[in-house]
């Protein structure tokens, strides 16, 4: 199975907001034909209904078997939802879910048990196409249709295949909803400029190209973030005033990270029950 596969047979989305519609804007702008695409929501888009006249299938009849079938709709219409696509099931088509606390075997109950399906959680800079999405597949999978999952999410960003389903729990902590960490912060920084004398519109314009511009260093550099940290810390400078606040080992960012990821985590495993 491979991209024309999807061209072919087609891809089927149950949900197109936010997230689906990031992936699906990645998708058209790769090449997969609109008219290859079946969408199902109750309330699509302007932008969604606007792709009707290039050929997209708009809460219309299914294919047969489509190669791909993307669930993008919020958990707690997932049941409501569902229901709509076991004749898809315990076939040739791969499930792609992106929501979260559904669990690998809450699909396989819902759409039978020989259904090939691929758990993955992506972020919201999948949006820019700049997302990371990581992915695990149930028993019925293997490196075909992992490959495939992998390179249709690539169209929104990077990707990292996970070694078991419980580590979803942690991707959720970290990437998934690591998002809202970094924009607190932009936000926890512009206010602290303030503090310190600065107008709130260019503490808020230093703040956002500061974050922006140091995590695209930290992914483009050789070095590691922690050696591009020392690399901006002369002994006694002012940076290293500032780490020495927030490295201290009880007060600190890290400790503060890792209950406010920890946090995540539980309450990912917490919706999965
Ligand atoms: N956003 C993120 O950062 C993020 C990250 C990781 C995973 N996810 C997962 O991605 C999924 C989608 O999130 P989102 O932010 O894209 O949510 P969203 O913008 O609310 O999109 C969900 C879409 O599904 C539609 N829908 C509701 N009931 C439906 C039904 N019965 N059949 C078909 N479609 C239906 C919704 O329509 P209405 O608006 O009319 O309800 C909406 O357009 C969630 O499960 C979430 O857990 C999101």
């Amino acid at each position: 199975m491979d991209m024309n596969d999807v061209k072919n047979r087609g891809l089927v989305m149950l949900g197109c907001g936010k997230m689906g519609s990031a992936m699906l804007q990645g998708w058209l702008g790769q090449g997969l034909p609109a008219a290859s695409t079946w969408i199902l929501d109750p309330h699509p888009s302007d932008w969604v209904q606007g792709l009707v006249a290039e050929g997209l299938h708009l809460n219309t009849d299914l294919p047969e078997e489509p190669a791909i079938v993307l669930i993008a709709v919020k958990p707690q219409m997932m049941e409501e939802a569902l229901p709509v696509l076991t004749p898809l099931g315990n076939g040739k088509t791969l499930f792609i879910s992106v929501a979260a606390g559904k669990s690998l075997a809450f699909y396989e109950q819902a759409l039978g048990g020989n259904t090939p399906i691929i758990r993955a959680m992506p972020n919201t800079p999948a949006a820019i196409l700049r997302g990371i999405t990581a992915l695990v597949g149930n028993g019925n999978t293997g490196d075909t249709e992992l490959a495939l999952a992998e390179s249709l999410l690539q169209a929104v960003g990077q990707t990292v295949r996970l070694e078991n389903e419980a580590q979803i729990d942690a991707v959720t902590g970290v990437s998934g909803s690591g998002p809202a960490y970094v924009f607190l912060m932009i936000e926890a920084l512009a206010a602290a400029g303030v503090e310190q004398g600065l107008p709130a519109d260019m503490a808020m314009q230093l703040a956002k190209a500061t974050v922006s511009g140091a995590g695209q260093l930290a992914e483009t550099a050789d070095e590691d973030p922690a050696q591009l940290r020392v690399n901006v810390t002369s002994p006694q400078g002012t940076t290293a005033a500032a780490l020495e606040v927030l490295m201290d080992p009880e007060t600190g960012l890290t400790p503060l990270m890792k209950r406010a990821v920890a946090a995540s985590s539980d309450r990912s495993k917490e919706l999965s029950k």
